[in-house]
């Protein structure tokens, strides 16, 4: 069998551990491998982007696609003022719609949970039911679902997340900025986890 120029080169073994099993593993691998996940972490906000995107032209009969409302969502609470945190959990609160057909908004949460506090966390994985309220009665659902947590500490916090952002964010001629506009902010929110099993090995400059 000849080789092609075309052939990518061969695997250089000296770039990878030699074990078979991670139980066989030594230091000297995981210095190996962490160096090669703190590489691939930083790369993080591009990958959440391209996933994102994949919503382009998703409409499923809504008046706007999946990726419009996404960005109309934090248009809308960036220019109410809310800090880029927050703007990043809306940015994100939909993007399991690819995957999670059944559970999109535990897609996003596990996303974002190492990057956010814990009312926006609670926020963006209870956003389905509370944004329910809006339609669910058109459907065959209860639209006061979201009474079982009546009383929860994020409540209202996630309540006001589904009334002011993600309710009204089906608007074809509503005020959208790009994708470039939230970069930034989502790079410098995806940079830093603060919980993670992994955090206490972290060293800030190369999560910055
Ligand atoms: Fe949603
Ligand atoms: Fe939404």
């Amino acid at each position: 069998m000849g080789s092609y120029p075309s052939d990518p080169p061969p695997l250089q073994m000296t770039d990878r551990a030699n074990f078979v099993r991670m139980q066989d593993s030594t230091q000297q691998d995981w210095m190996l491998i962490g160096g090669e996940f703190m590489h691939f972490a930083r790369g993080l906000p591009q990958r959440v982007v391209q996933h994102l995107q994949l919503l382009q032209g998703d409409y499923g009969g809504f008046p706007v696609d999946r990726y419009t409302h996404s960005l109309q969502t934090a248009t809308l609470a960036l220019d109410d003022g809310r800090d880029e945190e927050y703007v990043v959990c809306a940015l994100l609160h939909d993007i399991g719609d690819t995957l999670g057909s059944f559970n999109h908004p535990d897609v996003a949460a596990a996303i974002l949970q190492p990057f956010v506090s814990e009312a926006n966390h609670w926020m963006v994985q209870h956003h389905g039911i509370f944004q329910g309220h809006y339609f669910f009665h058109h459907i065959g659902l209860d639209r006061d679902m979201r009474e079982q947590f009546r009383g929860h500490e994020h409540f209202e916090h996630t309540a006001h997340f589904c009334e002011k952002y993600d309710n009204p964010a089906f608007d074809p001629k509503g005020r959208t900025l790009p994708i470039e506009h939230f970069m930034p902010m989502l790079e410098r929110v995806l940079s830093t986890p603060r919980r993670s099993v992994y955090k206490s090995v972290l060293k800030p400059q190369q999560t910055a």
